[in-house]
């Protein structure tokens, strides 16, 4: 629940991939937001207001001069109401109306009254987008503190290839949490990089066969979100390149857990934070085949295997006064004693004690809770809580060490 409470105002003009804003509306409502619409005489040519009032349960704004409560100026109520503006699709029309300060509807009427910050989603023919005229409003509304998503390069509704598609929704809903959260979060990250590795490492055996764990990726990745929600310069190691990348972080992908040491040790040099949330094999396979290892007429096959390097306490070692490094410890019995010997054993300042044995958290979980050890001796316990959430706590306790 990313945008958990966050009062979202959806503005959608008149495009084709309007039609695509009732299911982003529900997206927005499974975050957690609260939305409200208003939309141009354009955009009701798409998708009618009772859609978009069915699936949000409140009107939408259609009319400016359509005041049913005197009480109330709708158009500066919603603009005072809003935490976030989104505009989209948004069209060359509106973009130029934007630009230039007009309020000739209630769309931009309420646009020039918000205090919040704007994101404009354009979406139009390329031709249009490519439009000297266009790309100058959409610089001048850069300049004005909208924050502008990039069309998609594709299929256009016209029948051709160009960029003006309105990207997936999940490129949509990421800016929109990128920019809430940067907007309303402490930047305890600003001006820091942080290196965090995610993901179960892959041990092959064979071609088609190999060793690797349960870890699903999630907490390294909603680490990566969260540093960088709370301003950080990231990059993400990871062994799940299928997994939605956090907006603005850079990845890396890898396999092993011999690319993992490569890629983080390179890292550690202009990092100021490194986290090991990945699962790493503490072994590999030496008698790896190139081939497919084919059945044999005999009851047992063997498989040799070396010890792999241990990236973390590689990380500890070399650490420089000025850095942080955290680790993970999954355990599933004598959590606290066995956890306390690995953040002494690898040189960490941080172990984030994580109990595998209770299956809602921990391994492929939505949520995760812990004990945080630090090396001077502290205890710090993050409560249950999705990993997002648990990350920005962890990051909380975190960033005042952050030299
Ligand atoms: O990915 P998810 O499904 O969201 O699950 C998250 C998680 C449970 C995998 C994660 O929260 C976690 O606990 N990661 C560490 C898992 C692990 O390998 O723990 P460990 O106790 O075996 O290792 C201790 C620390 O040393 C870890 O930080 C590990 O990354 C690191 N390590 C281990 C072995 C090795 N060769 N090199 C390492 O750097």
């Amino acid at each position: 629940m990313r945008l958990k409470d966050v009062k979202v105002g959806l503005f959608i003009t008149g495009g084709i991939a309007a039609y695509k804003m009732a299911n982003f509306a529900r997206l927005l409502i499974k975050e957690g937001a609260q939305v409200r619409v208003a939309m141009t005489p354009g955009a009701q040519a798409f998708i009618t207001p009772l859609t978009l009032q069915t699936l949000t349960k409140h009107s939408v704004l259609v009319d400016t001069f359509a005041e049913e409560d005197p009480e109330v100026v709708q158009h500066i109520h919603l603009a005072d109401w809003c935490d976030i503006a989104l505009v989209a699709p948004a069209t060359a029309n509106t973009i130029a109306k934007l630009a230039q300060g007009l309020a000739d509807n209630v769309v931009t009427s309420v646009l020039l009254a918000v205090t919040c910050p704007i994101v404009a989603a354009p979406a139009m023919n390329v031709n249009m987008y490519q439009h000297p005229a266009t790309q100058r409003n959409l610089e001048q509304l850069r300049q004005d503190g909208v924050s502008i998503i990039e069309p998609a390069t594709g299929f256009l509704a016209e029948g051709y290839e160009g960029k003006g598609r309105l990207p997936e929704e999940s490129v949509l809903l990421d800016h929109l949490v990128q920019v809430y959260w940067s907007n309303n979060y402490p930047q305890i990250l600003a001006g820091k990089k942080v290196a965090i590795s995610a993901g179960g490492t892959i041990e092959r055996i064979d071609p088609v066969r190999y060793i690797s764990n349960d870890s699903s990726g999630k907490m390294g990745y909603a680490l990566a979100q969260a540093a960088k929600l709370l301003g950080a310069d990231v990059t993400l190691v990871s062994t799940k390149p299928e997994l939605p990348l956090p907006l603005g972080v850079k990845p890396i992908y890898v396999t092993s857990a011999q690319e993992m040491f490569t890629q983080m040790v390179a890292l550690q040099e202009a990092s100021d934070i490194l986290i090991m949330a990945a699962a790493v094999s503490d072994y590999r396979v030496v008698n790896a085949s190139n081939h497919k290892i084919k059945k044999q007429d005999q009851d047992s096959l063997a498989i040799q295997l070396a010890e792999n390097p241990d990236i973390l306490a590689h990380l500890g070692q070399h650490k420089r006064p000025d850095q942080l490094v955290v680790g993970f410890a999954a355990e599933s019995q004598h959590l606290i004693d066995y956890a306390r010997v690995k953040l002494a054993k690898k040189k960490a300042d941080w172990i984030v004690a994580n109990d595998i044995s209770d299956p809602s958290i921990g391994f492929n979980s939505a949520e995760n809770r812990a004990t945080l050890l630090g090396k001077d001796g502290q205890v710090i316990e993050l409560e249950q809580q999705d990993k997002l959430s648990f990350a920005l706590a962890l990051f909380k306790h975190l960033g005042g060490e952050v030299r």
